[in-house]
């Protein structure tokens, strides 16, 4: 394989890479509307907006790095999966993508429910006055104190995930004089494909409680015996990021067979299904996500068709999509630092942020996309490693991609699909300042994360 002696690194198709992009995309300037938030486009002077606001007046504004989520996309999102799931189902959005308390008004605002998963998402979503009855809690060890809040509170279901959270959800409930409205998360024995880390239905791996053995039959013996709880359905979550309806075919399958089985067992229909969350979201124009009617259709098909083939009536089902919602929504905005070319390898590009805003590339093998967002360039594409300023090789932002090779210290690049699993998951490593999350709509930009400063960083060390 012939390598190009450009000075900026190898140019073009005849480079092999390690990851799927092996040639630039015809046009660098054009922006692929798969991988960005709705409203982004670029201006007539080569700069892109969001919102109708130029990325450079945000920078100047808000500093870099932060990310800017598209309000609009994110309400249209929901407002889709609402819509697709109709009044017969239920949509829950997965808090853990990313939380706040603009996230919880909106939600609200558009007929979502809420899943949270700690008690500090919980005190997020009470805090911004999401309705109790609206917030699932999930989790594999909520503790006895997370317990007795969300049960004094009065949330809408407990999903269980364990035999000892179930004697302990009811020994609380019944200790506060209450009846809680729970659903047994149960893992279907599914192979979810995806990264190991974020597949959750396959036996071997700490959630729920196992359909294969006749586990959750016992569950839902246990459960049913009780008189703290209220058992109302089955939960099966099988993984995140994946694109293949199949497993969610399968999931729904065995959950529906369970139902069959407590109704004979016990001759009660339990009257609801929850398929979790899950679903794919395109970080390169090589994803093919499906839009939230095609899954609705799908899901609502296969369950009918396995109640009726049982002789069940249909439950209703509700879903957890998080990534789905708000992934899309937002890009992160990074400026260039430096630019080191490794000869017939890459070159290097250095962004003022990195694995404290975005750990996925480093701990999944995440894929993402770039663009030179502050201006147009008709230079050559040149192959890139996008990483951060941390003391760590493994601290890559983007692994593969094409920029321009007049590339400059200074130029604003933009990584797309920064939603979910982004802010969620930063850190300070390093004593990073955690970056900023904006909200732009209608020409208007607020800040609804503020960026963390030194003091805040100094505030928690108290030694
Ligand atoms: N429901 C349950 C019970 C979950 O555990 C999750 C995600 C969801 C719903 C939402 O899944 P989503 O629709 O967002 O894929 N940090 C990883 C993802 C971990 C997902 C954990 N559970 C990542 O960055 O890819």
């Amino acid at each position: 394989m012939s390598r190009s002696a450009h000075p900026a690194g190898p140019r073009h198709a005849d480079v092999m890479t390690e990851g799927h992009y092996t040639a630039p995309p015809a046009d660098l300037n054009v922006l692929d509307a798969k991988v960005w938030a709705r409203t982004v486009s670029r201006n007539d002077d080569g700069v892109v907006t969001v919102g109708g606001i130029e990325v450079t007046r945000l920078a100047e504004e808000f500093g870099t790095p932060a990310y800017f989520l598209d309000e609009s996309d994110f309400r249209a999102r929901c407002r889709a999966w609402a819509d697709a799931f109709g009044r017969d189902a239920d949509v829950f959005y997965a808090g853990k993508a990313f939380l706040s308390r603009a996230i919880v008004r909106w939600l609200k605002e558009e007929g979502l429910n809420l899943d949270v998963c700690s008690g500090g998402e919980l005190t997020c979503a009470l805090d911004a006055g999401m309705p109790a009855e609206r917030i699932a809690f999930h989790g594999n060890n909520k503790t006895v104190a997370e317990i007795e809040r969300a049960v004094t509170v009065g949330v809408g279901r407990i999903v269980l995930d364990s035999f000892q959270e179930i004697a302990r959800v009811a020994h609380i409930a019944q200790r506060l004089g209450k009846r809680q409205r729970v659903q047994i998360r149960v893992t279907v024995g599914v192979e979810a494909h995806t990264h190991e880390f974020i597949a959750t239905a396959h036996e071997d791996q700490k959630f729920g409680i196992a359909l294969a053995g006749g586990q959750a039959a016992e569950a839902v013996r246990r459960a049913l015996t009780l008189d703290g709880l209220e058992l109302i359905g089955i939960h099966s979550h099988i993984g995140s990021q994946i694109f293949d309806m199949a497993g969610f075919e399968v999931s729904a399958r065995r959950v529906v067979q369970l139902l069959a089985e407590v109704r004979d067992e016990h001759g009660i229909e339990l009257p609801e299904i929850d398929l979790g969350g899950g679903l794919g979201i395109a970080y390169t124009s090589e994803d093919d996500p499906r839009e939230p009617h095609e899954i609705a259709k799908a899901l609502g098909d296969i369950v009918t068709r396995e109640c009726e083939a049982a002789g069940l009536a249909t439950p209703r089902i509700s879903v957890e999509p998080g990534r789905a919602i708000v992934g899309p929504t937002a890009f992160t905005l990074y400026e260039v630092g430096t630019i080191k070319p490794l000869d017939g390898l890459r070159t290097y590009v250095s962004v003022d942020g990195g694995m404290s805003d975005n750990i996925r590339t480093a701990l999944y093998d995440a894929e993402y996309s770039v663009a030179l967002v502050s201006r147009t360039s008709d230079a050559e594409p040149m192959l890139v490693r996008v990483v951060g300023k941390h003391c760590e090789s493994g601290d890559i932002v983007v692994k593969d991609a094409f920029l321009p090779s007049d590339l400059a210290p200074g130029d604003l690049i933009a990584v797309p699909a920064t939603g979910a699993y982004c802010r969620s998951m930063a850190s300070n490593y390093n004593h990073a300042l955690r970056p900023p999350v904006v909200a732009v709509r209608d020409g208007e930009a607020r800040v609804i994360v503020r960026r963390e400063t030194e003091e805040d960083l100094l505030r928690l060390d108290v030694g």
